[in-house]
């Protein structure tokens, strides 16, 4: 059920103490819904540990159960994929609701383009408002077609193609979800698809696709990176280690960087040079962060990282980062709401398409909130300092799990209390976010 539906429930957050202790990280998302998307199109048993049990997810491992793949959850949290080989998927008997889900349903049309088959594709308020022509578009080129509401809108029927051809395709917009969907329908047609970008996205379906035994390479040359698949492979199960998400340690880092006094170890965080982009701009900005423990799990390099509370300054914030913190802008908004002087952040036009229009929501959510700044249409300034976030707000979170964790983090420095309007779509990415920060010392009121 998409959480449109139930009653809201506003909350704010109250610091008991500077927060201290030691948290672990959820699953990353991108890389447990892949597991299960891939899991599925393999030969044999794929056991997934760690991974993210947040709606997201589960609507991808529901989707995929329609689709065929026998899907289950033992009572150590392993998860179980029997999956079904490329080619073996069959079509659902209901249409596919993947919630909030963009990367979830993004993907799956991927999949299921090259099946001659008919597939129905819904999702919650927000994710019937995001643009699906960016996917359709290259889904259509090789064969598949789309029935939609007006712009690409969800819900969408889908006939998949019946002899799927391979192609080269020139991402418009740096997107690892159209990267992927191009990519997972690739694997149908015979001979190479070869996906174009010019800014690199994350890496999560080459990796995997490759640990599952497809050959595919990536190589640059002075303007693109080409990445290609060799179509109709056979994928081997394999079992797959999901690392903690970097967009959810995102939060206790910020947290824990601007709440004088605290110290904080969060553990387990994924650090894939592609995803890493939000650190990078927090130690520009003056935070103390430490890398511990570094190593690699399933193929992704992982670390612990210790966070003390530290002074920030403002910093110019480049568009060619976006592509490694793209998920990161509402959080990182909040810590310069705090630094000295004025961020700005750049190449910000995706973030106006994601659960929610990002870039007004969050201009309006701090405005609100006391904090000057200038919305642009592609750039956001934030103007920081000590006293800036006077509080006092009840801001809308519009479906958006991102814009709620953030706001609740930004009343930790505010003088009144940031009220968010709903704390539901949390679960959508960070189903323990709630208690993990109350262990910490912020507490839900
Ligand atoms: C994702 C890619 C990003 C990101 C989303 C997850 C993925 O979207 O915002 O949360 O798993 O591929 P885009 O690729 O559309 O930028």
């Amino acid at each position: 059920m998409s959480s449109s539906s139930a009653a809201q429930q506003p909350g704010s957050f109250v610091l008991a103490q500077p927060l201290n202790g030691e948290c672990a990280i959820p699953g990353d998302k991108s890389i447990s819904h892949r597991s299960l998307m891939l899991g599925a199109l393999a030969i044999g048993e794929t056991i997934v540990s760690g991974m993210l049990e947040g709606e997201d997810v589960i609507g991808t491992a529901n989707a995929m159960r329609a689709l065929g793949a026998e899907i289950e959850r033992d009572d150590k949290g392993l998860w179980h994929v029997w999956g079904r080989g490329i080619g073996g998927l069959i079509e659902p008997e209901q249409v596919l609701d993947m919630g909030n889900a963009g990367t979830g349903v993004r993907l799956i049309m991927g999949i299921c383009a090259g099946y001659p088959m008919t597939v129905f594709f819904t999702g919650d308020g927000s994710l019937r408002k995001r643009p699906m022509g960016r996917i359709a578009k290259p889904l259509e080129n090789m064969g598949a077609r789309f029935i939609s509401r007006d712009g690409y809108r969800l819900p969408m029927g889908m006939v998949g193609a019946k002899k799927p051809m391979p192609q080269t395709y020139e991402l418009p917009v740096p997107s690892a979800q159209v990267k992927s969907a191009v990519l997972f329908a690739g694997l149908m047609a015979p001979g190479t698809t070869t996906v174009l970008e010019t800014e690199h996205s994350r890496d999560h379906s080459e990796r995997m696709l490759r640990f599952f035994g497809a050959d595919v390479q990536a190589e640059q040359d002075n303007k693109h990176l080409h990445v290609r698949l060799q179509g109709q492979p056979t994928l081997k199960a394999a079992n797959i280690v999901v690392p903690g998400d970097p967009s959810s340690a995102a939060f206790p880092v910020v947290a824990a960087t601007i709440c004088p006094g605290s110290d904080v170890l969060v553990k387990g965080v994924g650090l894939n040079p592609l995803r890493t982009g939000l650190f990078d701009t927090l130690i520009e900005m003056g935070a103390d962060l430490t890398f511990v423990n570094e190593r690699e799990e399933g193929g992704e390099p992982v670390a612990d990282v210790r966070v003390r509370h530290a002074e920030l300054r403002g910093v110019e914030v480049p568009p060619g980062r976006a592509p490694s913190m793209i998920d990161e802008y509402p959080i990182l908004s909040v810590a310069a709401s705090v630094a000295q002087g004025k961020t700005t952040m750049h190449g910000l036009a995706e973030l106006r398409v994601k659960e929610s229009d990002r870039l007004a929501a969050m201009a309006r959510g701090l405005a609100a909130s006391g904090v000057k700044v200038e919305e642009g249409e592609e750039h956001l300034v934030v103007h920081g300092g000590e006293g800036s976030v006077t509080g006092g707000a009840t801001v809308q979170t519009e479906l958006d799990h991102r814009l709620a964790m953030s706001f609740l983090i930004l009343g930790l420095v505010a003088k009144a209390p940031v009220t968010i309007d709903d704390v539901a779509p949390i679960r959508t990415s960070f189903p323990n976010f709630l208690d993990l920060m109350a262990n910490l010392g912020a507490t839900l009121r």
